[in-house]
């Protein structure tokens, strides 16, 4: 048993999408969410500048006593996390991974779509992963830009929403995908949406959900599961304003985020 928090990392204010599972699978853990709004979008960045914010981002969290890191951006977990698991010895779990297992459990046509930033979809993190696992795999990655402002406007289920997502997602019908990944932060806000524009015929991959049920597996192999069953506290931490966090975060989790503090991380 360990009650020291997990420390929860992302580019800005998506990754409370999956700081919303895990409350979820592990109510009883304590949090530390850092959120590099200050540097946001990491989506855009080259692999070295996201390794060096990546990495910064880690030691602040280091400063909190932490036992484990659960990478929430899809980006730093495609680009940064192999190095960070080279210079940090604490346990270090992205989304990829939980996310192509689990498409990969639930295609039935082999024909899967991964939609990301830039960043993400460049990578080929989750194509070279699903590939790995299923070799006859075909894989269709789409970056979607677009998807992450929307959001951030709390726009997730207007017209707007449907047509930008609509032309992004036209190639991955005309594929005839089974299972779609939605490989960023930001996505599963998004879901309705993706599900009206693919007529409901495909499975949403959300790896949020899937990171949350390895999290839980991850603390118990390693003997780190809190001893409380419930009653889990979080703290929240952000590179920039706080206020701004504040608003679209308490849409994304649906409750009000009470106290925000700001760091100064390039001095990390
Ligand atoms: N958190 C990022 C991700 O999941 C999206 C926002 C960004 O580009 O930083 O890839």
């Amino acid at each position: 048993m360990d009650d020291r928090p997990i420390g929860v990392f992302d580019s800005g204010v998506g990754g409370l999408t999956v700081l919303k599972e895990l409350i979820e699978k592990l109510p009883g853990e304590d949090v530390v969410y850092f959120g590099d709004t200050a540097r946001i979008p990491y989506g855009s960045r080259s692999k070295e500048t996201v390794i060096k914010y990546f990495l910064q981002s880690v030691r602040f969290l280091l400063t909190k006593d932490i036992k484990a890191i659960v990478v929430a951006c899809n980006t730093a977990s495609a680009l940064a996390m192999e190095e960070a698991q080279k210079v940090f010895e604490i346990p270090i779990l992205g989304v990829i991974e939980p996310g192509a297992e689990a498409a990969i459990a639930v295609t039935r046509n082999s024909k899967i779509g991964v939609i990301g930033t830039e960043g993400t979809i460049n990578s080929q993190s989750y194509q070279r992963r699903m590939r790995r696992m299923l070799p006859s795999a075909e894989i269709i990655g789409i970056s979607c830009p677009l998807f992450v402002p929307i959001v951030e406007e709390g726009w997730e289920n207007s017209d707007v929403a449907f047509m930008t997502a609509k032309q992004y997602l036209l190639e991955l019908k005309e594929h005839n995908i089974d299972s779609l990944v939605l490989g960023c932060t930001h996505y599963p806000t998004l879901r309705y949406t993706i599900d009206k524009v693919l007529e409901g015929k495909v499975n949403l991959i959300n790896p949020a959900y899937e990171t949350a049920k390895a999290a839980k597996i991850m603390l118990k192999e390693s003997n780190l599961t809190s001893s409380r069953i419930d009653g889990g506290k979080c703290e929240f931490y952000v590179s920039d304003d706080p206020e701004k966090f504040k608003r679209i975060g308490g849409n994304i989790l649906k409750k009000e985020i009470a106290s925000i503090r700001k760091v100064n991380i390039e001095n990390m």
